[in-house]
């Protein structure tokens, strides 16, 4: 009966969700997949690894994507909302890169279809990277002789540096960032021992108080959806004193690009990979510990209280999700002779 009144109040699309229990699908898969006309090569990945790397992405030298996302450890900055060229900050928190080739559209509110499509926002973002114009990028990487060569032989062309081949091959890497063989993938391939005894109690937590509603799947980011098409739920969906306290209706998230009053404070339902490794949470980064943001969940989307045992119970099952993250080595960027490109800009 406590289900009935909780799906009463998350609505139809949830209540339906209630009914399959989908939490427990299935473990992260090998590798992502990739578009038709982006498909994944080792000389790809490196190039892309090389542009992720590339602080010469950013107008004044200082910032790569890396800098926000660093994949030589929990693939975000840890910080609440990201520092930008010139110290600028943003009012949203960086998500991981790892494991972001699963979700079906990116950014906290999908505004993005594809990896391909997200790369292309952060150099031409003031507060990111602060590059002018497309063309000024292109301009940079074709000064730089070693990317000439790599973008021509990677994408068969004589000029073949351009604004969408940098950002096929930053997707291109960005799909091998795959953390597999959690203690959670793990047991529900077979092993039963994976999970301990308290994370096995989370995991029924996590499960019969209806987190595993929106969060199922193998992402625990939801039902599976096209390409382009987020799972978008209300957050905060019921009111309490969380929401002054941590600011949670200040952005109105999904609304800000459809501005489509039914998408007020709606928000992708976020992976829960790695989840316990890339604190701090939400998308304002306001809750610092993991305990607290399930705190503020059971009660913002579920309308409980959770007791402290539960809690515990379920921090000990969300940090079994945390995978493997195989070995990254730092690339080598190309050089330029003779000139920094960025050490005469500002
Ligand atoms: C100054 C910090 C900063 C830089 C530099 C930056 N990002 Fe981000 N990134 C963010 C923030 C903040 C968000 C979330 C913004 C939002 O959702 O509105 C984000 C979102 C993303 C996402 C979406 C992940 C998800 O779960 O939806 C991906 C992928 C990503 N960035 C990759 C990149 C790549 C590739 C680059 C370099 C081309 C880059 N970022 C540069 C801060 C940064
Ligand atoms: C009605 C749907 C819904 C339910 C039920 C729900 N969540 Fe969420 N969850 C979301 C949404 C949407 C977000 C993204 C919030 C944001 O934009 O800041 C989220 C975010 C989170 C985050 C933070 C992710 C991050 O990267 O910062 C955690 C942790 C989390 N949920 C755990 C839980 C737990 C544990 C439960 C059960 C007590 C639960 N959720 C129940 C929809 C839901």
């Amino acid at each position: 009966m406590k289900q009935t009144k909780r799906s009463m109040l998350l609505g139809t699309a949830v209540a339906t969700l209630l009914a399959s229990n989908l939490v427990g699908a299935s473990a992260l898969p090998e590798t992502a997949p990739a578009p038709a006309n982006n498909p994944t090569t080792p000389a790809k990945v490196e190039l892309g690894k090389q542009l992720f790397f590339d602080p010469r992405l950013s107008i004044d030298g200082t910032i790569s994507c890396n800098s926000c996302h660093n994949v030589m450890s929990n693939g975000t900055d840890s910080r609440a909302t990201s520092v930008g060229i010139d110290g600028q900050r943003g009012g949203r928190s960086a998500p991981t890169v790892w494991n972001a080739a699963f979700l079906s559209a990116q950014f906290w509110d999908g505004r993005a279809a594809t990896l391909e499509d997200q790369s292309k926002g952060p150099p031409l973002n003031p507060i990111e990277m602060g590059m002018p114009s497309e063309e000024a990028i292109v301009e940079r990487l074709s000064s730089i002789p070693g990317y000439v060569e790599q973008f021509n032989s990677v994408f068969k062309g004589k000029n073949a540096v351009s604004y969408d081949n940098m950002a096929k091959a930053i997707a291109a890497f960005e799909r091998t960032l795959i953390t597999r063989n959690s203690p959670y993938d793990r047991y529900v391939s077979g092993d039963k021992n994976a999970l301990s005894q308290q994370a096995q109690r989370g995991k029924k937590v996590f499960e019969q108080s209806g987190c595993s509603t929106c969060h199922s799947g193998a992402n625990f980011a939801g039902p599976t959806q096209p390409i382009g098409e987020g799972f978008y739920q209300k957050f905060p969906a019921i009111d309490s004193d969380y929401d002054k306290k941590y600011k949670l209706s200040d952005d109105k998230g999904r609304y800000e690009v459809t501005k489509n009053k039914d998408d007020m404070n709606k928000w992708r339902v976020s992976s829960l990979r790695n989840i316990a490794l890339t604190a701090p949470y939400f998308h304002n980064g306001s809750v610092a510990t993991l305990d607290e943001a399930v705190r503020v969940m059971a009660k913002t989307q579920l309308g409980m209280e959770m007791s402290d045992k539960d809690v515990a119970d379920v921090v000990a099952f969300l940090n079994s999700l945390s995978g493997e993250f195989p070995e990254i080595s730092m690339p080598r960027l190309p050089e330029t002779v003779n000139n920094s490109l960025v050490g005469n800009m500002k």
